[in-house]
């Protein structure tokens, strides 16, 4: 095999080029060599929603698509949502390594010990009407928390990157249960620390009137299990709007709002609470069949099915799988299982499907799980932007301190028109 290089031969001017090969990729910079005269720009690529640009080097998260294998800091997901707790997963995202049990006794202190909010924030939260959608409170009052830490600011400062870092893993659970008591007309319930991460997070979510809740140990693993699965996912599009808001040294709070709203989106983290409304709008498996040939005629998406980078089962979807079995046993089985696994059954077996590689992805079970534990649709996208947190935090720091890294700021291809002049109102046709 020759050397890692390129050649390239412009025939515009007969010139070659060799631009090297680097980690399976070429520098699109090295691109702008290749010009027709000393006056031309040079070569740009061109990649519509980055199908094929790397946009960054990373060392947290590896998606094999074919192979549907997904690693964090190299460890496979699956031993992950075995044999680790969320925040343990949260600390090898952020600090590359698993804890001891010192650091994790610490992280988890700390991360305890940050969960109340300012109750102003409250204030904003009343705002709101009773029936708007917890992912615009979420962005919004995300934001908000920038102006109660305006430290946060100081991007360049390491301590105070460490201790943001912790104010936004801890606090997101709490902006997101007084968001859905606010949509649900019942007062706050504020953090108990003696819980764990997503035992307290239950207990904002549902306590009532006992003084002291008791989050169902089932419940509370299985929550743990699915932040774990959504904790990071490489270069995404959210985690690319917050590496992008991030590279303008904004603070973290206002970045991950930005991150949050891209989650917001249907085609992304939006596809969990699309994928009820989809199974709900076919309401029983006799009516799959006209639904699939609605999808194929290109009038429907699948929801919950296909991926940019999975050509294969997203190994999530497969853990998603299990949980879904050991939260039936406490909560009863859900009517849009069978809905779900019918119309997984159908499509693996239907050549559109196979064709276009699409499988079922992280969203297309998840959903079903959160109604049964109690949760409402238009909480499963906050659910699922409360782990994802700690994946943006730790893509967020890698920019931080990259040193190849500056502010983003793409390219263009103008096709628009030349120069012209103004033409006065009275002159135009
Ligand atoms: C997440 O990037 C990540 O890592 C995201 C995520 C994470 O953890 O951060 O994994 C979380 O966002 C999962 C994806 C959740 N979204 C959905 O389930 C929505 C439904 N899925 C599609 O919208 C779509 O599959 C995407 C957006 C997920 C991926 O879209 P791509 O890569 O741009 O693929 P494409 O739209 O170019 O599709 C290729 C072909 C097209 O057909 P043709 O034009 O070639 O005939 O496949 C078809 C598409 O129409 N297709 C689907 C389909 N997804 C793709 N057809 C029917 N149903 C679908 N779901």
């Amino acid at each position: 095999m020759g050397q890692n290089s390129l050649t390239i031969t412009d025939n515009r001017t007969g010139k070659t080029y060799e631009l090297p090969i680097e980690h399976g990729a070429i520098r699109a910079a090295d691109l702008r060599a290749i010009k027709t005269d000393p006056d031309d720009f040079g070569l740009m690529s061109y990649d519509p929603a980055f199908m094929n640009t790397a946009s960054c080097s990373s060392r947290i998260t590896m998606i094999d698509g074919d192979k549907g294998i997904l690693l964090y800091r190299g460890y496979p997901v699956e031993q992950l949502a075995e044999r680790a707790n969320f925040l343990e997963v949260a600390y090898l995202l952020i600090y590359g390594e698993l804890p001891t049990t010192t650091q994790l006794a610490q992280w988890i202190h700390e991360i305890t010990h940050h969960t109340m909010i300012h109750e102003n924030v409250k204030k904003f939260i009343d705002g709101f009407h009773y029936d708007a959608h917890p992912m615009g409170i979420l962005v919004s009052t995300v934001a908000a928390l920038s102006t109660f830490y305006p430290d946060a600011r100081q991007v360049n400062d390491a301590k105070s990157r460490e201790l943001q870092i912790r104010r936004l893993i801890a606090k997101m659970p709490t902006l997101a249960a007084f968001a859905y008591r606010h949509r649900m007309g019942l007062p706050y319930a504020y953090p108990d620390n003696d819980l764990s991460y997503c035992g307290n997070f239950l207990n904002m979510l549902f306590r009532m009137s006992e003084s002291k809740y008791a989050p169902n140990p089932i419940l509370e693993r299985a929550l743990d299990v699915l932040f774990i699965l959504h904790a990071d996912h490489e270069q995404n599009c959210s985690t690319s709007a917050m590496r992008t808001a991030g590279s303008s040294q904004t603070d973290p709070y206002s970045a991950v709002a930005a991150a949050t709203a891209a989650l917001y989106g249907p085609l992304h983290g939006g596809a969990n609470e699309a994928v009820l409304h989809m199974l709900r709008e076919i309401g029983s498996t006799n009516r799959i069949p006209d639904y699939i040939k609605r999808v194929k005629a290109g009038e429907l998406k699948l929801m919950g099915f296909g991926h940019r980078v999975y050509k294969n089962y997203d190994p999530r979807a497969k853990i998603i799988k299990k949980v879904a079995d050991s939260v039936f046993e406490v909560t009863g089985r859900s009517d849009l299982l069978d809905i779900a696994l019918e119309l997984e059954r159908i499509a693996l077996q239907d050549d559109y499907f196979i064709g276009r590689k699409l499988y079922p992805n992280v969203d297309f079970y998840s959903g079903i799980i959160y109604e049964a534990m109690g949760f409402p649709i238009s909480m499963f996208t906050v659910l699922f932007a409360i782990p994802r947190t700690a994946g943006w935090l730790a893509q967020w720091l890698e920019l931080v301190n990259d040193a190849e890294q500056k502010i983003a700021r793409p390219r263009q291809i103008y096709l628009g028109p030349a120069r012209r002049d103004f033409v006065a109102i009275t002159e135009r046709g």
